[in-house]
């Protein structure tokens, strides 16, 4: 049965492409207005690392009411170490919103998530936004998005997509050009007419695939999904189908999600996202079944985590120095709330009190929870991001990973030869127009450092995407290239090297009053062997002087590389040490 009440859309945006302030405006006009509350949650906003690095991060949920249907908008994740979560998430919805910049036009990060739902067969409604921007080329956008549905192989309805002009800003959307609208309507009208509701079976036994996992410090764990069949109610009971056992278990408490995200609900019903407490063993891709007659749904692809870390608090002689949150108490309760909505992360007791073994799915992952944290006023120490190998019938499998480069056709050279030289093989490459997508399979071990490398041997212009696909028998070593700058012979208080992109272009040393360039990292108080990168990634370097200054001068090489790169220099008995002033090297200290 198609439930006629509900639309699930995910949302496809480049970052800046206005989706806060267009889901604003619908929140706002559905009858609904933008409280105070909505700032800091998990909805869709972003924080300030997603916009940085043109990435979102997390899927978030949300749903709107327009008159009497429940339009869910499911937030995609588009970046590197999120392909999974790009799939799972998709897999919730019937149709897709397709948010365009009417000056920017289609971005290349999008085409990732877009394939994804072609592939998932999903219908794009393209909304070209910002067409009141007085330098707008809406025409031509449309073209571009035209071209892009062809190289990506859409199919004939996917390519007789429906199109929307709007203004989020001014909060309305026309179905043409020449006629500016007044409302945002047209929106929700197309939603509600181009995207079926979804098919469920709700006079069929409970079934509730897990897609997703919160946690809360007052409730414990929660698992997410969409029931596929019949409905749920509190105190019920329920099976949960794991794989390869059952467990009968209470749900305890219900949620549903509306404009503020969750609300505690009696039930729920088939075709609802719904989040269900009580069941703390629930995995991802677990089928929640009536106990009465407990039947699975094929399980979904689960990405599991392929890098251990261990995160403890700051041991160094200057701990407390930087951050306000210090206390392995503050970090335990960081990384928990993390999970409320981080949903591929894993957090383990260590061996101590003050040990966590986080997992994820790579260092970009990784590295976004440490920085987040570390622009928070964190201050913690982290260790060597170890691969997670499995042992089968005695035989080590290392995680293997089917990677997507997408890159301007002149510069497919080099990034072959980065992935090759780190056990990468190709799989495909196709090229349309000028850019070139090169599908490889590579260990995970591969993965880590190599990110940054691609951008810089693209000047910027590379998207990588990853997903597990496997574990397989060991391939050979990944060779270690160094490419940060050790500092030695610290004579002076002021050290400097200078980093090119990631290429060592020699280390100097610089006296107060000497002049430093852009790239360079100019750092004090270091003792010998010290690695310092990216210590304020904030600033934009012209020349500036290290004259005579008695503070700490701490200069930024090209954003967004330098924790991936601490963490790929990092030894066993290293830590790196994060503060919101510096991210630094020192060894383990012998306690
Ligand atoms: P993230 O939340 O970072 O993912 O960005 P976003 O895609 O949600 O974009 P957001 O709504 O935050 O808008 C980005 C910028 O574009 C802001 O400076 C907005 O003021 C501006 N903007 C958003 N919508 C419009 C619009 O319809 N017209 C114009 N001219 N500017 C807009």
């Amino acid at each position: 049965m198609i439930r006629n009440d509900i639309r699930n859309v995910a949302i496809i945006a480049h970052v800046d492409h206005g989706k806060t302030t267009l889901v604003d405006a619908m929140l706002r006009q559905s009858g609904h207005f933008r409280e105070s509350q909505l700032q800091g949650s998990c909805i869709l906003d972003s924080n300030d690392l997603e916009r940085e690095r043109g990435i979102t991060i997390l899927a978030k949920n949300i749903a709107i009411d327009y008159r009497e249907v429940k339009i869910n908008l499911i937030d995609t994740p588009g970046h590197a170490d999120f392909g999974g979560e790009v799939e799972r998430t998709i897999k919730m919805a019937s149709g897709c919103l397709l948010l365009v910049d009417a000056y920017d036009g289609p971005m290349p990060q999008t085409r990732f998530v877009l394939r994804k739902a072609f592939e998932a067969g999903l219908h794009p409604i393209v909304v070209i936004n910002k067409v009141d921007r007085p330098d707008g080329r809406p025409a031509k956008v449309l073209e571009l998005v035209y071209d892009l549905f062809i190289d990506l192989g859409a199919d004939d309805e996917q390519i007789d997509f429906p199109v929307l002009y709007a203004s989020g800003k001014e909060g309305w959307a026309s179905h043409s050009l020449e006629e500016k609208g007044t409302t945002i309507e047209p929106v929700f009208e197309m939603i509600v007419n181009r995207i079926p509701g979804p098919n469920v079976r709700p006079e069929d036994p409970l079934q509730m695939q897990v897609t997703s996992l919160e946690w809360s410090e007052y409730i414990g764990k929660i698992a997410v999904g969409r029931l596929e069949a019949g409905s749920v109610k509190v105190g019920e009971k329920v099976t949960v189908i794991k794989d390869g056992k059952s467990l009968n278990k209470t749900v305890e408490k219900i949620f549903l999600f509306d404009k503020l995200g969750k609300v505690e609900a009696e039930s729920a019903s088939a075709g609802d996202i719904a989040a269900l407490t009580g069941i703390a063993e629930a995995d991802i891709g677990d089928t929640i079944a009536c106990a009465e007659k407990p039947e699975a749904l094929g399980r979904i692809q689960v990405e599991e985590p392929t890098l251990t870390m261990l995160f403890t608090i700051n041991h160094s002689p200057l701990a407390g120095k930087d951050g306000q949150f210090v206390t392995s108490r503050n970090l335990r309760e960081r990384l928990y709330r993390e999970l409320d909505c981080n949903v591929a992360l894993r957090v383990e007791e260590g061996a101590s009190k003050e040990e966590f073994l986080v997992s994820g799915r790579g260092l970009l992952h990784l590295g976004i929870l440490i920085e987040n944290m570390r622009r928070e006023g964190y201050e913690l120490s982290v260790g060597k991001p170890h691969v997670i190998v499995k042992e089968i019938d005695g035989k080590k499998y290392e995680p293997i990973e089917s990677l997507n480069v997408d890159v301007p056709s002149d510069k497919v050279g080099p990034v072959m030869e980065l992935v090759g030289g780190r056990r990468g093989e190709l799989v495909e490459m196709d090229t349309v127009g000028e850019r070139t997508q090169i599908d490889f399979t590579i260990p995970s071990r591969g993965l880590i450092g190599l990110r940054t490398r691609l951008l810089n041997a693209t000047a910027g212009e590379a998207i990588v995407h990853h997903v597990v696909a496997d574990f397989e028998p060991m391939r050979g070593e990944v060779p270690r290239r160094p490419n940060g700058v050790m500092i030695s012979n610290i004579s002076g208080r002021a050290v400097a090297f200078a980093l090119d992109g990631l290429q060592e272009r020699g280390t100097m040393f610089v006296k107060p009053g000497d002049d430093v360039y852009p790239g360079m990292i100019v750092a004090e108080n270091c003792r010998d062997n010290d690695l310092v990168v990216n210590p304020c990634k904030e600033k934009k370097l012209t020349n500036m002087r290290a004259a005579g200054s008695d503070k700490n001068i701490l200069l930024a090489p090209p954003r967004d590389m330098p924790l991936e790169l601490a963490l790929e220099y990092i030894e066993e008995d290293e830590l790196v040490e994060v503060t919101p002033k510096v991210i630094r090297l020192r060894k383990k200290l012998l306690t």
